[in-house]
């Protein structure tokens, strides 16, 4: 009986059932606690199926996620490494070296949260303003709609201004709604997925500013592929996304905080979440010296893969990913010109470089679509999101896939799709 309850605690070379008798027999008066269906119990939960399938890496063309650069395998299965190791810290040293750059910043405040991109929303958001305080949202797409519902988990106050989805926000209209609302943060989009629009940002900083407002801007779908430049433009606090532009996978979001954001946080009222702590969490990244303090467990895998993905960022260099990444989407949308499809966008330099939202006449289905490219070109797509849901396809080349082989593949993939539908259902 022992022997058959002991041998379910094998693990590789290490069976349990074959430790000398000595040692059972401190087990069975020492420890048997350790080892509950010693006592006979058996299980209530008997273990999963858990068995792989078959599945081809698709080629990502959608928001987002992108396809890994090539040396992310290699990342993703290096060391674990852990605050005990000094490669650790070295680690954690490159990659804020790295997201200056990527950031366009020389602030110190700059690091890495542990969760997908919401967990930098929700990071700077709730560092930067308690209860009470007003929260200016520039609204266009789905992720302004996030910023608001988060704020107001907080208790922060929300104040919406709107625009449509088609469209960006002109410095004239956002300085009017600073000058009436006297907001403690101004929150902004600059790319976004949901609409596929971009927003001129250049001396929004000065305008906020001016009205004692601090500029909070997600950059999770254009960082490193439209133009962006923290310092320069005046943006106090910053966030993008791993899985986008950078093309790794998601779950480490990458944060930045300007001097007036820090000097807000440092006087702050209000405690924000634990997790999300910025005082702790410069601590832990070292932000401003010899720190080196335990904060939460970083991930091993996401810290290499964020280091491999800057890494290709500055053998690369900023302008030349800005200039691949304008490339690639100038040919898809060329292609898109001869195609019988309409860009939401209608002005062309409110288009974003990595999404475009494509609208497709009203007599295809959406999906079929989809599924067409999907399994024929094992390409994915995406339909619309939020405001953009039955509207528009959102397509996107991001990261490795920003190149004009890709653009082409794609809108091979579509052209092919929209005349054998045609065919088919029209
Ligand atoms: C996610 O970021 C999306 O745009 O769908």
């Amino acid at each position: 009986m022992t022997n058959i309850l002991l041998s379910r605690f094998s693990y590789n070379e290490c069976n349990i059932s074959e430790v000398g008798k000595g040692t059972l027999e401190y087990i069975r008066s020492h420890l048997k606690h350790l080892l509950p269906t010693m006592s006979g119990n058996s299980l209530t939960v008997s273990p999963a199926r858990i068995e792989d399938r078959e599945f081809k890496q698709p080629l990502l063309c959608g928001p987002g996620p992108a396809n890994y650069w090539p040396a992310m395998n290699d990342a993703l299965t290096k060391w674990v490494i852990s605050p005990m190791d000094d490669e650790y810290f070295w680690v954690l040293q490159d990659i804020r070296a790295g997201l200056q750059y990527a950031f366009q910043t020389s602030s110190p405040l700059v690091l890495a949260i542990s969760g997908a991109g919401h967990s930098g929303m929700e990071t700077v958001i709730s560092n930067l303003l308690g209860r009470g305080e007003k929260l200016l949202i520039a609204s266009r797409g789905i992720w302004d709609e996030r910023a608001c519902s988060m704020a107001t988990r907080y208790g922060i106050t929300p104040i919406v201004h709107s625009t449509a989805m088609t469209s960006t926000f002109s410095l004239s209209e956002l300085e009017e709604q600073l000058k009436v609302h006297r907001p403690a943060a101004l929150f902004i989009t600059h790319g976004d997925s949901s609409t596929g629009s971009v927003q001129h940002l250049p001396g929004l900083g000065d305008l906020c500013h001016q009205y004692g407002a601090l500029l909070i801007v997600d950059t999770v779908v254009s960082l490193v592929a439209v133009p962006f430049e923290m310092d320069r433009w005046g943006v106090d606090a910053v966030y993008t996304s791993l899985q986008k532009g950078l093309s790794g996978p998601a779950g480490i979001t990458p944060v930045a905080f300007s001097a007036r954001a820090e000097e807000k946080i440092k006087n702050r009222k209000h405690e924000p979440p634990f997790y999300f702590d910025m005082k702790l969490l410069a601590q832990q990244w070292n932000c401003y010296g010899d720190t080196r303090s335990y904060h939460h467990t970083l991930s091993p895998p996401l810290l290499w893969a964020l280091r491999c993905s800057l890494q290709e960022l500055c053998r690369e260099g900023l302008e030349q990913s800005w200039a691949r990444h304008a490339a690639a989407t100038a040919r898809f949308h060329q292609r898109l010109q001869t195609m019988p499809v309409t860009f939401l966008i209608p002005k062309p330099e409110d288009r974003l470089a990595t999404v475009t939202t494509v609208v497709i006449p009203k007599e295809y289905d959406q999906l079929a679509v989809l599924k067409h490219i999907r399994d024929k070109y094992n390409i994915v797509i995406f339909r619309g999101l939020g405001p953009t849901v039955g509207v528009a396809l959102r397509i996107g080349l991001m990261g490795v896939n920003a190149t004009l082989q890709v653009a082409d593949q794609v809108a091979d993939a579509l052209e092919d799709a929209l005349i054998t539908l045609k065919k088919g259902k029209l």
